[in-house]
C-alpha cells in the first residue's frame, strides 16, 4: 500500500474522482461496443474509427482491466478480453508491427496472463516480445519504425516498450531480452537524454556503426526542443527500467528527467506540448501530464521516504490541474481527457482526445487510491511468478 500522507482536501478529491470513474467508463465502453474497432480518439463526441494495427490499441483493454480491478465488475473484464482477441488480427500481418508492441500487448494480454494464467495470453505477449527483440540493432538500440531509410531511427517512446522485454526474460528465464532492453536504455541515456534532463524525441543512428547522425523534431516543436510527452516516456520508462534491473544509473536518469519536467511546468500545472515551443499559440498536452504523473508516483514509491514529497506533490498538482479544466465527466462524449496533442506540427491533432491519456489518468488515480499492481511489469504481481507455467522458448 502506498503510504502517502494526503491532506483531507486531497483525500476527498481522490475519492471523488475515483467514485466518478466507473459510470463514465461504463458509458465509454458501451459506446465502444456499438463499433467494430478499438477506441483511440473521438470526433464529434463519438469514438472515431482507427485501424486494428494502430499502436495505441492495447490501452483500451488495459483501461478495462484497471476498471475491472477497481470495481470487480465482469463487464469490464469481458470487454478487456474481447478487445485483446481483436488484436490477434494484427499478428496475421506481422510486418505492420513496430517497436510499440509493449503498448499493444504487455498491458493487454500481459496483464490478462498475470491475472488469469491463460495460455493464449501468454503466447500473445511472448510473440509480441520476440517481435520486439527482432528490432534490436547490435550496435545498441531498438529500431522504431518500418520503412526503407529508417533502419537507424529510434524514438524516446521506446523506453516504455522495454518492460515487455524484462517481462519476457522473467517468464522464460532467458536473459537475452533483458540484455537487449538494457543496451537500448544505456544508449538512450546519452543519445536521447541531454545533460539538463531534457530529451530528444527521435535519434537517427548509423545502423552499421551506431554513431548518432541526427535528431529531428518528431512530434515536438523542433530539433533541440523538448516534447513533453517524450520526456514523460523517459521519466516513467527509466523508473521501470530501474525497477526491473536495479541499475542505479536508470534511477538517476529517472530523477533527472522528472526534475526537468517539474521545473518546466512553471506556473501552469498542465504541461505544454513542448517545453520549448513559442509563447503562442498555447498548445497543451494533458496526455503528457497523465503519463508523467504515473511515472512520478511510481518513482516516489521506490525512493527513500525523505525524497518522495516533491514527486508526489508534482503528480497531484498536475492531475488536479488537468481534472479541474480538461476532463469531461458528462456522458456527452465517451472520452475523458481533452487537450491532448499528438504532434505540434500536425495541426488537426492539437487538443484532441486520446485513449492513452484516459488510460494513464485512470492508472494514476488508482495508484493514489492504493492500487499497486503495475501493469508495465505484470510479472511483479503474478502470484504464479517463477512457476514456469508455459515456459515455451
Ligand atoms: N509516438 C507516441 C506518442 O504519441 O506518444
Amino acid at each position: 500500500m502506498y503510504n502517502y500522507a494526503f491532506d483531507a482536501d486531497t483525500k476527498r478529491w481522490i475519492d471523488e474522482v475515483a467514485a466518478k470513474l466507473p459510470a463514465k467508463m461504463r458509458y465509454a465502453v458501451e459506446k465502444a461496443q456499438e463499433t467494430d474497432f478499438i477506441p483511440y480518439s473521438t470526433q464529434n463526441d463519438e469514438w472515431k474509427p482507427v485501424e486494428i494495427s494502430w499502436w495505441t490499441n492495447g490501452f483500451y483493454p488495459a483501461l478495462c482491466w484497471q476498471m475491472y480491478l477497481a470495481t470487480k465488475d465482469s463487464f469490464f473484464r469481458d470487454e478487456a478480453v474481447r478487445t485483446e482477441v481483436m488484436l490477434d488480427e494484427v499478428f496475421k500481418d506481422y510486418r505492420v508491427l513496430s517497436h510499440d508492441n509493449g503498448f499493444m500487448w504487455l498491458i493487454s494480454s500481459g496483464v490478462h496472463f498475470a491475472l488469469e494464467h491463460n495460455k493464449d495470453s501468454f503466447d500473445r505477449t511472448l510473440f509480441a516480445a520476440k517481435m520486439l527483440a527482432c528490432r534490436y540493432n547490435p550496435t545498441g538500440f531498438i529500431r522504431a519504425w518500418q520503412g526503407r531509410g529508417r533502419e537507424g531511427w529510434a524514438i524516446v517512446d521506446c523506453l516504455m516498450n522495454l518492460p515487455m522485454l524484462y517481462w519476457a526474460s522473467d517468464v522464460t528465464g532467458d536473459p537475452r531480452y533483458k540484455l537487449m532492453a538494457m543496451k537500448h536504455a544505456d544508449t538512450a541515456m546519452t543519445a536521447f537524454i541531454r545533460p539538463d534532463g531534457s530529451s530528444n524525441h527521435i535519434v537517427i543512428f548509423d545502423p552499421n556503426t551506431g554513431e548518432v547522425l541526427d535528431n529531428p523534431a518528431g512530434q515536438g516543436y523542433a530539433s533541440g526542443s523538448c516534447w513533453s510527452r517524450g520526456l514523460s516516456w523517459a521519466v516513467y520508462g527509466y523508473t521501470l527500467s530501474y525497477m526491473a534491473t536495479g541499475k542505479q544509473e536508470y534511477l538517476d536518469v529517472a530523477k533527472k528527467t522528472a526534475n526537468h519536467f517539474i521545473v518546466n511546468l512553471g506556473d501552469d500545472p498542465v504541461p505544454l506540448c513542448d517545453f520549448r515551443q513559442p509563447a503562442e499559440p498555447k498548445i497543451y498536452d494533458t496526455c503528457a501530464g497523465a503519463v508523467v504523473s504515473c511515472g512520478l508516483l511510481e518513482l516516489a514509491r521506490i525512493l527513500p521516504e525523505n525524497e518522495r514529497d516533491p514527486y508526489v506533490k508534482a503528480a497531484l498538482r498536475i492531475l488536479k490541474g488537468i481534472e479541474s479544466r480538461f476532463v469531461r465527466w458528462d456522458n456527452g462524449t465517451p472520452a475523458l481527457l481533452t487537450h491532448c496533442t499528438a504532434a505540434w506540427h500536425d495541426l488537426p491533432t492539437r487538443h484532441m482526445t486520446m485513449i492513452y491519456a484516459d488510460y494513464f489518468f485512470i492508472e494514476a488515480i488508482y495508484k493514489l487510491k492504493g492500487e499497486e499492481r503495475l501493469f508495465w511489469l505484470p510479472h511483479f504481481f503474478d502470484e504464479a511468478r517463477g512457476s514456469n507455467l508455459y515456459n515455451l522458448l
